[in-house]
């Protein structure tokens, strides 16, 4: 059966979802105001076209997927309304206009959506869309990469194979690399790490006019700490006076793991003798002993999370009648929530109680 999938907005990540889509759809269609990146995506197409019929026993390379381009939304709008719905729509354009896009294309009957983070700027948008989605029984991701990525079940993994127990906590600490834009993939990790959804957050946090995307956009430093349960905490702070890259640590009871943004990971545990001697938490030792080095970005099957999350979403159509689903929005919820929680100075429980948090409140972030 032939699949097709439209892409609004080819820019810079835009363009690895046509990436992942062009070998998996034979229909693509992409909507961006930029005559370039339409054209950026034409000509890519053509160079992943098989050149030639393979030959007998050979199985094709490349791909033969047709694309059509439209510098509006209302052409899409106007497709969706002739030819039905696209096997899934992905939603790649500026944060702020994440929203009205998906609504604009649901009006019409589009069901299934893969959305760049954020979902949306407030919390209210956030939790209507999800809701909207879920009444026409569709389907959405968010594509907060490090869940489908081999990054957490690596990790798990790692830890199962060492007997460390439970992931007590996770700390990022870095430069300027803004809470909202790149904190919020760590915090999305360390929520499918503890499994859980945190329950409270507090935040102390500045932004400073340093947005590379737009002037008009928030660049978050500070501080956030998400409360899960058990005790398990999740903590980040980046300093937009420093161009250094974040370093992530993962605490177990008695061993520290240490990544880096690329998915470069070191297991490193205490010394059992020590451990034995002086058993009680507070006598802390450091982690020293080597037990892994190795990089976790990778499935065990070698994919990466984008290419992951498109061989789900490119099967869905398998999966119909299936009940709807959306993936990702308690992350885009709990990372708006930190933004309320600095503004008013208060730890915040989760999901925040709309009684005491103004929710229709939009953030500039993208
Ligand atoms: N998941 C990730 O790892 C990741 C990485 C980078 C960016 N992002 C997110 O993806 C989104 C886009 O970021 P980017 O870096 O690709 O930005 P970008 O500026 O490179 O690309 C945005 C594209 O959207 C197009 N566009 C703008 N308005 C449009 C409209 N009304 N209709 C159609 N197209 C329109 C622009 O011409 C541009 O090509 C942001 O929300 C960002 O946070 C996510």
């Amino acid at each position: 059966m032939s699949k097709s999938a439209l892409l609004v907005g080819c820019g810079s990540i835009g363009k690895k979802h046509f990436q992942e889509m062009l070998p998996k759809f034979d229909h693509i269609m992409v909507v961006d105001i930029s005559t370039e990146a339409l054209a950026w995506a034409q000509s890519e197409a053509q160079n992943a076209a098989p050149a030639a019929a393979p030959a007998a026993g050979e199985s094709a390379t490349g791909t033969a997927a047709t694309i059509s381009v439209a510098q509006t939304l209302d052409e899409a709008i106007a497709h969706v309304e002739t030819n039905g719905p696209f096997d899934t729509a992905t939603v790649a354009n500026w944060g702020p206009d994440h929203v009205p896009t998906i609504r604009a294309l649901q009006a019409v009957g589009q069901k299934n959506f893969v959305v760049e983070k954020p979902l949306s700027d407030s919390i209210a948008d956030a939790r209507d869309i999800l809701a909207e989605v879920q009444r026409a029984g569709g389907k959405l991701f968010i594509n907060l990469t490090r869940r489908y990525s081999g990054l957490p079940a690596g990790i798990l993994a790692k830890a199962a194979e060492f007997n460390l127990g439970e992931l007590q906590g996770v700390t990022v600490t870095g430069g300027a690399r803004c809470i909202a834009t790149n904190g919020i993939h760590y915090l999305d990790l360390a929520t499918v790490l503890f499994g859980a959804s945190p329950v409270s957050v507090t935040a102390d946090l500045a932004t400073q006019n340093i947005n590379p995307r737009h002037e008009s956009l928030a660049f978050y430093e500070g501080s956030v700490n998400y409360n899960y349960p058990g005790g398990k905490r999740f903590s980040c702070v980046f300093l937009n006076q420093s161009a250094v890259t974040e370093n992530v640590r993962f605490y177990w009871r008695n061993a520290e793991g240490e990544m880096q943004p690329n998915g470069d990971f070191q297991l490193r545990l205490r010394n059992q003798s020590e451990i034995d001697t002086y058993p009680a938490v507070t006598r802390t030792g450091y982690a020293q002993d080597v037990a892994f080095s190795g990089n976790l970005w990778l499935t065990a099957d070698g994919r990466t999370g984008m290419t992951a999350l498109y061989d789900i979403v490119s099967n869905l159509d398998a999966a119909q009648g299936s009940a709807a689903e959306t993936v990702g929005g308690r992350t885009a919820e709990d990372l708006l929530a930190a933004l309320h929680a600095s503004e008013l100075g208060q730890r915040l429980t989760l999901p925040v109680d709309e009684t005491q948090v103004d929710i229709t409140k939009h953030w500039s972030i993208s």
